[in-house]
């Protein structure tokens, strides 16, 4: 496979890795608007034959490519990916997959005979995994409620580091849609369709410095079970995520790569689901070589890709719902 990426910044490098681990593809062009670093990561991972350039249209128009990785900033994910879909060439974009509704409708009415993968690498993480058996399994029995935590930190050097974080309009939120919507994803993906929404956003640590909320609360509903969801860059640390599972027969407790079931009896079983094999930081966990190498696996193979546009629709319309229930201090039903 002949791949591009566009977008040369931070997330950018652990494409690159991937794409390049992955037997039998090439890195072939990098796009930048700042030219420099789409430069900078060619020579990191292209070759002499690979080519930078300062926009999409023009790589597009010049290279073949079978393959692009959207790496920009949240704002031009829709309009890039349509862009390259209409053009028949697949797309693996990172999350979040739209900033508003309407733009997630153009992405899911898109007419084209390429595949659109998302980002959302936690989905392979082994501790999910086994989570997902165990419940499919039906050895925990029904869920019966949840809670989930994030709790991270993220400080003004971060925000003023890339000029489109912090921003309403180029970044469609804060803490929510750029941080714990992996948390979210991993709760919808666990338990279902949310049937409806209370809640809150709020930025405490960066007034003045960011436009988006730094702090989200939720009470999500679900047939029969109700959710408790708590999501902070204003911590100290970046704190394991906690996601837990009150099912009939077993607490399910996951963090990060640690699960811990607590059974009836109160006996306790902890597993580590510590994973070798990890490229950037800790809290991005460690699965983007993992999803990414599942894409290639499914564009030469047919299959489908489990996690397309469809497949996020679910997340897409709870994030919506929590900012909408926010902004109007109302429940959102579904
Ligand atoms: N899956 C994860 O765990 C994870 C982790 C970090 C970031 N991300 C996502 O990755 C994306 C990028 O985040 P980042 O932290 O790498 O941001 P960044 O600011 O470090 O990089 C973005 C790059 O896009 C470039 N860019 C901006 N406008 C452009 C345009 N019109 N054309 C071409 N290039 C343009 C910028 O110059 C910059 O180099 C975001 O969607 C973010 O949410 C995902």
């Amino acid at each position: 496979m002949r791949s591009a990426i566009i977008g040369c910044g931070s997330i950018a490098k652990i494409h690159a890795g991937a794409i390049c681990n992955l037997p039998g593809n090439k890195l072939v062009a990098f796009a930048d608007c700042n030219l420099e670093k789409a430069k900078d990561l060619k020579k990191s991972f292209g070759d002499d034959q690979s080519k930078a350039y300062a926009s999409l249209e023009e790589m597009i128009a010049k290279e073949e490519i079978d393959v692009l990785h959207i790496c920009t900033p949240h704002y031009l994910h829709v309009p890039m990916a349509v862009y390259t879909l209409s053009r028949h060439i697949n797309v693996f974009m990172e999350k979040p997959p739209a900033i508003s509704w309407q733009e997630f409708k153009e992405l899911q009415s898109i007419k084209t005979t390429a595949k659109l993968g998302v980002c959302f690498q936690n989905r392979y993480n082994k501790s999910v995994e086994a989570i997902k058996e165990v419940l499919l399994s039906g050895k925990a029995g029904q869920i019966l409620g949840a809670r989930a935590f994030v709790t991270w930190q993220r400080d003004e050097k971060y925000y003023t580091e890339s000029d489109w974080r912090g921003s309403q309009a180029a970044e469609g939120g804060g803490a929510l849609i750029n941080q714990a919507i992996h948390t979210l994803d991993l709760l919808t993906y666990f338990i279902g369709t949310p049937t409806s929404v209370e809640a809150t956003t709020i930025n405490h640590h960066l007034r003045g410095i960011i436009e988006v909320e730094d702090t989200v609360e939720a009470y999500i509903q679900f047939e029969n079970i109700a959710a408790s969801f708590y999501a902070t860059t204003a911590f100290c640390m970046n704190a394991p995520v906690l996601i837990e599972l009150v099912c009939e027969n077993r607490i399910i407790r996951m963090e990060d790569t640690e699960v811990t079931y607590i059974f009836q009896d109160h006996t306790k079983e902890t597993l580590s689901f510590k994973m070798e094999q990890g490229l950037g930081k800790d809290y991005w966990g460690q699965g983007h070589l993992l999803c990414i190498k599942d894409f290639y696996y499914c564009l030469e193979t047919g299959n489908p890709f489990k996690i397309d546009v469809q497949e996020v629709a679910q997340v897409m319309q709870l994030m919506l719902g929590i900012y909408e229930s926010s902004k109007n201090k109302s429940v959102v039903y579904f």
